[in-house]
């Protein structure tokens, strides 16, 4: 089989690396890839909203699956472009890709089928926003309707603070068009999990749990960036929590976006709060994490060729998924700066100690520089993931690793994995 992988980041690094061991496949090209990416895979210069040029790529090359990883061209569409020219692609359809796409979409879809989330409501007009925030209760928070690399959401003490937040989502515009409806919900306490699952329209299967880390400083300090690292699975994604989300949370949302002629097929993440009250989504996202990807597919014992044909098929239900009774720890290697400013094209060497079986360097803003050498070219520069028989073990090894590599400007956060020792 040939393969497309679109996007550039430590999830589609992760992605092809996983494709890579699949039987099946014996060429893979990424658009537009990394120089990391570039080790296993042939990278097309097409960037992923290109989405005329990916098809046509797709169709010169007999590629038999295109993997989206990005959530832009999912909202985008990009999977109707391929399916409109008869290309098999895994990822939801704009319609689908709308439950990441639109933060009032998916409040309403859970209120709608009662899935349990934060009270919340949603306006397009800033006075009325406004004028809701002077009976409101604080903290609050406020969410740009749309895609804003993560950044769109506002925690506000108070209601100076929140008066301020609407300005900036639906005034200024600081999210573009992301903030030109916002919604406004109640801030929930507790603690976070991710979970990934595979959706063929129908049936769910749940991967590992994982839990990022947002914040850009040690103790959850500092702004608010793409993710700073990793571990799998999350000792507090308890049997408990897992029975709750299976009746209340998962095959309720496949078959909420069924209900509403927007049957979903590709992955589906789940962000939740486990809150005193009991799990709730604080958000869903219609493709991998980044950087869960790089912590949950390498414990994943299947063949991921299988499982997306079959969500591409519709015969999920027929696929054991199974992971590894180990974990992972995933720290984040970013320029220092960011997520503000930061600067690029510093080299980075030690890259060629990891196996890619227990120790993976999965790579985000990297490049290649005229000499050739592997050079910075991002926030995030690199993803430091290792295996462990247990959280610990796998904790140690990955910040081992992370002392394999060096480029100038370097930083990542001490304390990724630390929650394990309060489970
Ligand atoms: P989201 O993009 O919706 O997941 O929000 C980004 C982050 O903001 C989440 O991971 C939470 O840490 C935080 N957050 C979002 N919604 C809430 C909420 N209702 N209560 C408390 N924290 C929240
Ligand atoms: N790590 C969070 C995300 O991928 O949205």
């Amino acid at each position: 089989m040939k393969v497309l992988v679109v996007g550039s980041g430590g999830r589609e690094h992760a992605i092809v690396s996983s494709v890579s061991k699949s039987k099946k496949v014996d060429k893979i090209y990424c658009a537009p890839g990394n120089a990391g990416i570039a080790e296993l895979a042939e990278c097309v210069d097409i960037k992923a909203m290109e989405f005329d040029k990916l098809a046509s790529f797709a169709e010169e090359k007999h590629i038999d699956l295109t993997i989206i990883g990005m959530d832009d061209p999912l909202v985008g569409g990009v999977v109707d472009v391929f399916e409109q020219k008869g290309l098999r692609v895994f990822g939801p359809r704009k319609n689908a890709a709308i439950l990441e796409g639109s933060k009032a979409f998916s409040k309403d879809l859970m209120k709608k089928y009662g899935i349990p989330t934060a009270a919340y409501e949603v306006f397009d007009d800033a006075d009325k926003a406004l004028e809701y925030l002077d009976n409101a209760k604080y903290p609050i928070v406020l969410k740009a309707d749309g895609l804003a690399l993560g950044k769109g959401v506002l925690i506000c003490n108070t209601k100076d603070e929140a008066v301020d937040g609407v300005k900036t989502i639906m005034k200024d515009k600081k999210f573009g068009s992301a903030g030109n409806t916002m919604v406004v919900e109640e801030f929930m306490t507790g603690r976070e999990v991710s979970v990934l699952s595979f959706v063929d329209g129908n049936t769910i299967k749940i991967m590992s749990s994982a839990q990022d880390h947002k914040r850009a400083g040690d103790n959850d300090t500092g702004l608010n960036t793409g993710g700073m690292g990793t571990f799998s699975p999350s000792p507090f994604y308890t049997p408990e929590v897992d029975a709750f989300c299976r009746e209340h949370i998962y095959q309720k949302t496949v078959d909420a976006m069924k209900s509403e002629g927007r049957e979903f097929k590709g992955v589906i993440f789940f962000g939740l709060m486990l809150t005193e009250e009991g799990p709730k989504v604080l958000e869903y996202n219609a493709r991998f994490g980044d950087p869960e990807a790089q912590v949950v597919l390498p414990r994943m014992k299947n063949d991921i060729i299988d499982v997306m044909e079959a969500c591409v098929d519709g015969t999920l239900d027929r696929v054991d998924l199974q992971f590894e009774d180990n974990a992972a720890v995933c720290v984040v290697l970013a320029s220092k700066g960011y997520p503000v400013s930061y600067e690029k094209g510093f080299p980075i060497s030690g890259l060629d100690r990891f196996d890619g079986e227990k120790y993976f360097c999965f790579h985000a803003g990297t490049a290649k520089n005229d000499k050739g050498e592997t050079v910075t070219n991002g926030g995030r520069v690199l993803g430091i993931t290792a295996l462990g028989e247990d959280l610990k073990t796998a904790r140690e090894n990955a910040y081992k690793a992370t002392e394999w590599v060096f480029f100038d400007n370097k930083y990542m956060r001490n304390d990724i994995g630390k929650a394990i020792y309060e489970a």
